[in-house]
């Protein structure tokens, strides 16, 4: 780090012993003071790291009160650096050869004392660690976590100016661009009544750009999306957001392959090029899913035509009905004991399946299974061969609709994959997931909207098939997957005004709020729209896949906790009623009463 134009001329975790004789100044945190009496020792610590300080009385007029600091004071020291001596050198601190013999100990600010230690595996929860989250940030993971995401973004941005990419900011205060969660809504004060709505992604702006001659734009963009949070989404989050001009097929997917060859080399990040590319079909069928974890096999085998007319009616009428009866190997699972094996069962069901069904192989051949009573030798034959059985492995059954068995084998995969330490999670696997449907049913409303969005181009050959039969047509996308998590998605967009009409109201939306909502863009497609396309990707959900943590909360500064409240600050809090007046706003009485 530059030690210029600052109060140190060293940082604390980068003396080595080459610096030995050195006179320094150092700022940081005191972060452990061990008093002996006639000496102390004081570890100080900045962004860089901790190195040992040595208190000697004899050295310094105000030993009486720098033996007295406590943990978090802020401390200018001066000193030499100097040799431990081979037996006190500590090979576990990287400045463990050397120590600073102070000459002088400045106390630049006084810490009350904090409400945990600042140490990596600290045993404190996540909410107390939210509350104090500038003390969390000091704790060297968080430092490193923020440190990495910064060259990562460093990286990206690099690989893409250098293809002509230019960043280009657009506004957060918007007209709502539907990407499938509900709207952030800001009252105007000057318009009563009228709302902003933040941005759930430039997506708009971005094509508007290309209208605009841009041919080449990014953005590392903050997006809004009130949905239900989990350990990959918040409600305020990244995206390294893209678009270019006269783009057409994978134009896109092949210019990020090359974007992250450009940055995984940057950053020493071993990942093998080119990256498959499967079918969203594909995906479906052998993994149950659009993000498949291919770091690992175990893949849904599809028996319906097996066991279409055994005698365990669940299976024989689903088939009958149209359904479909899936299976996965649980390969190594089969001395598993029944009520271990049932304990899945909530997985299941927890995915919209009625139950999970299952045989248990075991070593000595025989079979532990409420269901096997009802399939004939051939039958379990023809199973075990399908699902490439041998003794000790376990098989478990769906038996429901496609999207549910789909929906409930893949979250069992992933359980079992994991529970069976199947996957190795020192490497990562990128894959991209191309050629989604254009529509699908919205869980929630029951209705026809788009499966990416409404501005993503179909493919031609389904052009003229767009109103008969929306369920079946493709369209021109692809996501990107990383270890099983979707990083992030595009398409090849609509760049005609009378094809975006027609899949806007395929959406359900009449001709006067096509106009009222998307009359603009509607405009500028009819005003010289250039073929265009894009991508997005979860920067934060990047972050959190290369840096190995858990959550996007662990590589976001400030997060936000699952009901979407920033416990620091206490957001979203309650305003004032003279507030509320200024825009025109009354809170309903229900509202009231919870004041
Ligand atoms: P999409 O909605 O797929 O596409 O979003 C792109 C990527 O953003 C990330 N992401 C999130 N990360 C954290 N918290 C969230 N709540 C959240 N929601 C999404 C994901 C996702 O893959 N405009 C299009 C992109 C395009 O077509 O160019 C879009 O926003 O990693
Ligand atoms: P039952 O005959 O309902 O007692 O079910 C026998 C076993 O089949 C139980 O383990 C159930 O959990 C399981 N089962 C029930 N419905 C299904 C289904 N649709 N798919 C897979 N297994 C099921």
């Amino acid at each position: 780090m530059e030690n210029k134009h600052c109060m140190h001329t060293a940082t604390c975790g980068e003396l080595r012993a080459n610096n030995i004789g050195e006179n320094v100044t150092l700022c940081g945190w005191l972060w452990r003071n061990r008093n002996l009496g006639s000496f102390c020792f004081i570890t100080l610590r900045d962004r860089t790291g901790i190195v040992q300080v040595v208190i000697d009385p004899d050295k310094l007029d105000n030993f009486g009160d720098v033996s007295k600091y406590g943990r978090e004071f802020v401390l200018q020291v001066q000193g030499e650096v100097r040799s431990r001596g081979e037996k006190d050198i500590n090979p576990d601190m990287p400045t463990g050869e050397i120590e600073v013999l102070a000459s002088e100990v400045v106390l630049l600010n006084a810490s009350s004392t904090p409400p945990f230690e600042i140490e990596d595996n600290i045993d404190t929860s996540d909410d107390m660690k939210l509350k104090w989250r500038y003390l969390d940030i000091r704790r060297p993971e968080m430092l490193n976590t923020l440190m990495f995401r910064h060259k990562l973004t460093h990286a990206l941005r690099n690989a893409l100016d250098k293809r002509g990419f230019i960043d280009i900011e657009t506004p957060i205060l918007a007209n709502s661009t539907p990407e499938g969660a509900r709207d952030y809504i800001v009252p105007s004060r000057v318009n009563p009544g009228c709302f902003y709505a933040l941005p759930q992604s430039p997506q708009q702006f971005k094509q508007l750009l290309m209208v605009g001659g841009i041919e080449r734009y990014y953005q590392v963009a903050r997006c809004f999306r009130d949905e239900d949070l989990r350990a990959d989404r918040q409600p305020e989050f990244t995206q390294l957001d893209i678009e270019m001009s006269f783009v057409q097929g994978y134009d896109v997917v092949d210019m990020m392959e090359d974007v992250f060859k450009d940055t995984f080399t940057d950053m020493d990040i071993d990942i093998e090029f080119p990256l498959q590319r499967m079918q969203y079909s594909e995906a479906m069928e052998r993994f149950g899913c659009d993000r498949p974890d291919n770091r690992f096999a175990m893949e849904l085998v599809d028996l319906s035509d097996t066991v279409k007319d055994c005698g365990f009616k669940v299976f024989a009428s689903t088939v009958q009905n149209g359904g479909f009866v899936k299976a996965i190997n649980a390969k190594g699972a089969g001395n598993w004991s029944r009520s271990e094996v049932e304990k899945l069962t909530q997985i299941a069901t927890d995915n919209g399946a009625k139950g999970l069904a299952y045989m248990l192989f075991r070593d000595d051949g025989s079979i532990t299974s409420s269901i096997a009573k009802f399939f004939s030798d051939d039958e379990i034959a023809a199973i075990k061969e399908k699902l490439e059985i041998e003794p000790g492995d376990l098989a478990l059954f769906i038996a429901d609709k496609y999207k549910v068995v789909c929906a409930a084998l893949s979250a069992l995969r992933i359980h079992m994959g994991n529970a069976l330490g199947l996957i190795d999670k020192t490497k990562h696997s990128m894959l991209w997931v191309i050629n989604f449907p254009m529509f699908g049913i919205d869980e929630i409303t029951g209705k026809l909207s788009a499966e990416h969005h409404p501005f993503t181009h179909v493919l031609e050959e389904d052009m003229d098939r767009i109103e008969s039969e929306p369920l079946n047509i493709g369209s021109y996308s692809y996501d990107i997957v990383m270890d099983g998590c979707e990083l992030g998605g595009g398409s090849i967009r609509i760049h005609n005004s009378d094809e975006q009409r027609r899949i806007l109201r395929v959406c359900g939306l009449s001709d006067e709020e096509i106009d009222i909502k998307f009359g603009h863009l509607l405009k500028a497609l009819d005003l010289g729209a250039p073929p265009h396309g894009g991508i997005a990707l979860g920067l934060d959900r990047f972050v959190m896949l290369l840096a190995g943590r858990d959550s996007i909360r662990d590589v976001i500064a400030f997060p936000k906790t699952t009901s979407a409240s920033d416990l620091m600050t206490g957001a979203p809090n309650k305003v004032d009623d003279a507030q509320l007046e200024e825009v025109s706003i009354k809170t309903c009485v229900n509202c009231e009463k919870q004041k």
